[in-house]
């Protein structure tokens, strides 16, 4: 008996070795943690219970048969982070550089079916040289299947993509579909072609960094929602990330508890806004001031950075943020913030997470690089993700709502559930000097005329009053208030309870 128990401890220890001590080395030489190594960070000490260690590939082709290793290049099991039950994949590039072989999908499929079964989140982590070339199109199914599961799980349980080595062709696609996609500097890339395909087929010269390397995703094509210095900071956060979020759209997100009394009041808000409206001010001061503890996790921070989203507490609850940042752009919506936000205003509404609107709008971005590219499509996402959304809306206006990008910013008309605006809110169809050529055009070459008919304009509709005598805002608030107020609100909008017509699903302009 000793002996048999014996032999399960060895098995053990040559599957945890992976692709063996100098393929660990390697992986350590490129700066990169091993998925065993990444899982220990991740989840709460002892707390990961594999599966599948022993699960083997098939292969028998190109003496594959002779090249077997326990595992077959990925981690798979579960785990708790702050007590809360996770499951995770963690790809392991000393196996076979990681790619994936149809034992291996079946691995991942094992893990993402349970989780949607029991309501927990999945946690995949990347890093594989694509499909197991050996296996063919065995690997290929193998990818498909776990697409299928990625998208019938999408929305049911939060499923997150760290991306720390490669992923490339269509493996990109798996992440893509996820929540979240976070990657590490340096050491991580993604691209649909690499960029020796890039420079056959296009002449361009790029390096893998260039093309697909974490800020590259994280700034320019937003396709990545953070990029972290190395592993552990990655994983680190990723820990203080999932503390944010409901285990399963059936629950609602974790209650922390919080020191911070809910209607503190911070009178520098008073002063945030400058004396004249075309000075930009930071809404991350805003956005620190108000919520928990100034505890802000900024999701895209270096992708249109008009546009502010994230997550934070107010009364330990967890709320989304979406913010328009008047120093990018001057707040203005355009493509890449309508997008950005609309998918995460529909994260927040998935996982019943409350949202709160700052609203500094002077409308929509013009010109032709806009409108050829779609912004009237892509502000509809935008428009349609607010609208349809069911979850608690608490709205605040803080200076500029103007024309159609007021309607948008979770106006009371898409159902905000509780609008308020400051003092120095300014809600109308467009700035007062505009407006004012445009009424009186005639007089356009008289300057004094212009400059006294923008004052009497201002003077009727730059404030809040006008459409708060609507109704159209629920009250007009000191800014150093905010905190309190929206804690109330969102404390009376707990039981809120309201369901969309019945439908198999939406049509949102993609
Ligand atoms: C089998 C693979 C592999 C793969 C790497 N390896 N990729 N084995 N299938 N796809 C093996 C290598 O043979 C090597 O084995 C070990 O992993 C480490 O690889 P290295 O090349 O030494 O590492 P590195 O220099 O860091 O380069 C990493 C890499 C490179 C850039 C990822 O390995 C690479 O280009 N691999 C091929 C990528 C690829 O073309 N994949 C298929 C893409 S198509 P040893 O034994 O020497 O340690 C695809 C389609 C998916 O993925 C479609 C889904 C719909």
């Amino acid at each position: 008996m000793r002996k048999i128990i014996q032999k399960l401890d060895e098995k053990r220890a040559v599957a945890r070795l992976g692709g063996g001590q100098t393929r660990i080395d390697a992986q350590h030489g490129k700066g990169k943690l091993t998925a065993r190594e990444r899982i220990d960070i991740l989840f709460d000490e002892d707390s990961f219970e594999e599966w599948d260690m022993f699960v083997e590939h098939r292969c028998e082709d190109f003496d594959m048969g002779e090249a077997r290793v326990p595992g077959d290049g990925v981690v798979t099991g579960y785990g708790t982070i702050n007590g809360r039950p996770m499951f995770v994949y963690s790809q392991d590039f000393t196996v076979f550089g990681g790619s994936l072989s149809e034992s291996h999908a079946k691995k991942i499929l094992k893990v993402m079916e349970k989780a949607v079964q029991v309501g927990a989140p999945v946690i995949g982590i990347n890093d594989s040289g694509g499909a197991r070339i050996q296996e063919g199109v065995a690997s290929l199914a193998g990818y498909a299947e776990v697409f299928l599961q990625n998208v019938l799980a999408s929305g049911v349980v939060p499923q997150i993509s760290m991306v720390m080595g490669p992923c490339a062709g269509g493996a990109v696609y798996s992440p893509a579909i996820t929540d979240f996609i976070f990657m590490v500097k340096d050491t991580s890339y993604m691209f649909v072609t690499g960029p020796d395909v890039v420079k056959a087929v296009t002449h361009e010269t790029v390096t893998q960094e260039q093309l697909g390397g974490a800020m590259t995703h994280a700034g320019k094509s937003g396709v990545a929602d953070g990029a972290f210095e190395n592993d552990v900071e990655a994983l680190v956060q990723l820990r203080r990330f999932m503390d944010f979020l409901p285990l399963s759209n059936k629950e609602k997100p974790p209650v922390m508890p919080s020191a911070d009394p809910p209607d503190r009041e911070d009178f520098s808000l008073d002063t945030l806004i400058p004396d004249s409206p075309n000075k930009p001010y930071d809404m991350k001061e805003l956005i620190q001031k108000i919520l928990d503890e100034g505890d802000f996790f900024e999701i895209g921070e270096h992708f249109a950075k008009n546009m502010i989203v994230g997550f934070g507490r107010m009364e330990g609850q967890t709320v989304g943020v979406v913010a328009n940042q008047p120093m990018v752009l001057a707040g203005c919506l355009d493509i890449d913030s309508s997008r950005k936000a609309a998918r995460f205003v529909r994260f927040c509404d998935c996982f019943n997470i409350p949202i709160i609107t700052f609203v500094d709008v002077p409308g929509f971005l013009p010109g032709t690089n806009q409108e050829y590219n779609g912004i009237i499509k892509h502000g509809a996402k935008l428009l349609f993700a607010f609208a349809e959304a069911t979850v608690p809306k608490v709205t605040v206006i803080t200076r500029k709502a103007y024309g159609g990008a007021y309607d948008v910013m979770s106006s009371k008309h898409i159902r905000g559930d509780v609008n308020f605006a400051w003092p120095t809110a300014e809600i109308a169809v467009m700035g007062a000097r505009g407006a004012v050529e445009i009424i009186f055009r005639q007089d356009i070459g008289d300057a004094e005329k212009i400059a006294e008919r923008t004052k009497d304009y201002e003077a009727r509709f730059a404030n809040p009053f006008r459409a708060a005598a609507l109704g159209f805002i629920d009250d007009v608030i000191m800014p150093h208030a905010t905190r309190g107020r929206i804690c109330r609100s969102l404390a009376m909008l707990k039981s809120k309870d309201i369901k969309n017509p019945w439908k198999k699903h939406d049509n949102i302009p993609l």
